[in-house]
């Protein structure tokens, strides 16, 4: 049996070399089990080459795997794709100069790029792909055995500002495999509550959760919502906050009673208010001790997103986490009247101002005023010529400017080309029409863009998909009751923060499988909804879906192979002594049972 992280990578690089198998979407609501090779320019040296030990399976997943290449990650006309960002995976073969080696244990992050790309060559192309782990590879995924990985690559994504492309794992002597694989969702939880920002009392930018905040989880009995939780808890009792509202099923919100993490948080002295989401009062409750400085939206409905408006606290943030498949779900954002200025001149500077930017892609900081590069739309400023001059001589020389009515532009601007996404848009006028215009320009806005609406007296009904995956955008502006975070592409420094100082999700684990009973196991969670994790194996390829209780693995032993047999009696032997509870002695049973050095014992 392998010993050491090198000879176990020489076993493996020697299988990589022979097709093989993974899990791969092949069209609307089809994931199959397939066999595959990697191309062979792969084994040259020049590119990366990682075996995967395993994935954890994640909601977006589903979503995914419902839409196939209508999602804007998944490249149009794909035949296979890779599935699965939540993985651990050794290096098999890196490139000379790079910072992993050969037997290295390591995440990836799992965001790549953002600006549209080709996936197979990881450059920008006009036609291409937000391309992520999981969502737009062939040969690179979680759920299949062996992957290739373009020598530039990790250049590329640091570029695109998502740092590291992997995240070396140092073992740890109890941490188990499927809490390590954790460190996907988890930065994507940290990261995401980075980039929360408040305003505070003096008009700054206050970024990630206030301390002593009122927060709501609407659907919170979720996974991700839960792994969210546990790192707001993770601060000095004082900062905690005041209270933490959930929305769940009756039957979810029972069984959260008994967590450990909501026990810990109301000893601590925060109020857990958990609301059936059936219930009638369920708004009320949702208000009792006040409105919600941050909500967190685990589930993309027209009902999550209008509950979260009204209960939002001026100022506070809309974390869209759950991003809509369908464009059509809106997240309706009430704009007061603008204020009224004491000059023309006034009121453009204000509004200038008041335009606010990342300062880079993946950088939560903010800076206030108009893009660096440009690029404003004017919509409504009929019958307005003087306004509308008057902003257009406010602009830095080389702006672009989109206006509805070509007209003659003062000298240094310089009119947009068609399908220029706008960083900055202007919209005047109030009520339906201003409505209208934005509606009409929200698909023509760059990331990071702002909107301002310069007499408002409007409902924006902005569209939750292109808030949550294309523009993140935010709507700007004196009259602006709230702000909006979604992030769905982690960083590095957040994995980390989970590879170093990893934090035990092992009770959140409920099935397990190995890669064969993946579409099984994405079937079953799909149709029954529990709540967890969920991991399967790559390398214990057979082992059957089950659930977490020393009793399902005994019933699963009979008539299995012997050593899967065997796997499984000493694995629910661990299960008793732990109480049903996943541990990373599960884990050790399971792979000794198959004859396999478990990955973290390897020197
Ligand atoms: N932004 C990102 O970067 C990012 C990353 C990962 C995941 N996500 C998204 O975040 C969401 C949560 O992910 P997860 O893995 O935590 O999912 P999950 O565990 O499957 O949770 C989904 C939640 O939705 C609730 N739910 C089901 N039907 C509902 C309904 N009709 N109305 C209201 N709530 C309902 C469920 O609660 P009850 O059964 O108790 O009602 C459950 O708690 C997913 O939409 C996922 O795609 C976003």
């Amino acid at each position: 049996m392998a010993r050491t992280f090198l000879q176990r990578s020489d076993q493996l690089r020697e299988a990589a070399r022979k097709t093989h198998r993974g899990i791969f979407l092949t069209g609307p609501n089809r994931i199959e089990l397939l066999s595959d090779d990697l191309p062979e320019s792969s084994f040259g040296g020049r590119d990366y080459l990682l075996a995967s030990l395993g994935n954890c399976r994640c909601a977006s997943d589903a979503k995914a795997i419902r839409q196939f290449d209508t999602h804007a990650r998944v490249p149009t006309g794909a035949d296979r794709i890779a599935l699965g960002h939540e993985t651990l995976q050794i290096v098999l073969q890196a490139p000379a100069g790079s910072k992993v080696k050969v037997g290295d244990l390591v995440v990836i992050t799992p965001g790549h790029a953002s600006e549209p790309i080709d996936p197979l060559q990881f450059a920008p192309v006009s036609d291409g792909v937000l391309a992520a782990l999981g969502y737009s590879y062939r040969f690179l995924g979680g759920l299949r055995q062996f992957n290739r990985i373009p020598a530039g690559a990790p250049d590329f994504v640091s570029s695109q500002g998502f740092g590291n492309l992997f995240n070396r794992v140092t073992p740890k002597h109890d941490i188990s495999l499927v809490s390590l694989a954790h460190a996907e969702p988890f930065a994507c939880n940290y990261g995401t509550n980075k980039h929360i920002f408040t305003i505070d009392q003096h008009g700054e930018f206050a970024y990630g959760v206030p301390p002593r905040a009122i927060v709501t989880y609407l659907s919170g009995t979720a996974r991700m919502a839960m792994i969210n939780l546990t790192i707001v808890a993770s601060v000095a009792d004082d900062e905690l906050p005041k209270v933490v509202y959930v929305t769940g099923s009756k039957s979810k919100l029972d069984e959260m009673e008994k967590y450990a993490l909501i026990n810990d948080l109301r000893e601590r002295g925060t109020r857990m208010v958990l609301v059936d989401r059936k219930d009638p009062a369920m708004l009320k409750k949702l208000t009792e001790y006040g409105k919600s400085d941050v909500v967190w939206t685990n589930y993309a409905s027209q009902q999550t997103y209008d509950q979260a408006v009204s209960i939002l606290a001026e100022r506070g943030n809309l974390n869209s986490y759950a991003g809509a498949v369908d464009p059509e779900l809106l997240i309706n954002m009430p704009i007061a009247e603008a204020p009224v200025y004491s000059s023309l001149e006034e009121e453009v500077s204000q509004n200038f101002w008041a335009m606010h930017h990342n300062k880079a892609p993946n950088n939560p900081a903010r800076y206030r005023g108009l893009a660096r590069e440009p690029k404003v739309g004017f919509l409504g400023f009929e019958g307005r010529e003087d306004r509308l001059q008057a902003y257009l001589e406010k602009l830095p020389v080389g702006a672009h400017v989109f206006v509805e009515d070509a007209q003659q532009l003062p000298a240094g601007l310089v009119k947009v080309e068609d399908n220029t996404l706008l960083t900055d848009v202007f919209i005047g006028g109030t009520g339906r029409q201003a409505e209208n215009c934005y509606k009409a320009i929200e698909p023509c806005l760059a990331r990071s863009a702002a909107v301002n609406f310069i007499d408002g007296n409007l409902t924006v009904p902005i569209r939750s998909r292109q808030a949550h995956y294309v523009s993140r955008h935010q709507i700007c502006g004196k009259n602006v009751p709230w702000h909006m975070t979604n992030t769905s592409e982690p960083h590095s420094d957040d994995m980390i923060e989970q590879v170093n100082n990893p934090v035990s999700f092992d009770w959140m684990v409920k099935g397990v499988c190995g890669l064969s009973s993946v579409p099984q196991m994405m079937e079953r969670v799909e149709h029954e909804q529990p709540f967890g994790s969920f991991y399967s194996f790559t390398e214990l390829e057979d082992l059957p879906y089950l659930e977490i209780s020393a009793e399902a693995f005994r019933k699963a032993s009979d008539s299995k192979p012997e050593h899967v047999s065997n796997a499984l009696t000493e694995a629910a032997r661990e299960l008793d002594s732990n109480g049903q509870c996943w541990s990373r002695k599960v884990e050790e049973a399971l792979y000794q049972g198959y004859g396999l050095p478990h990955p973290l014992n390897l020197s």
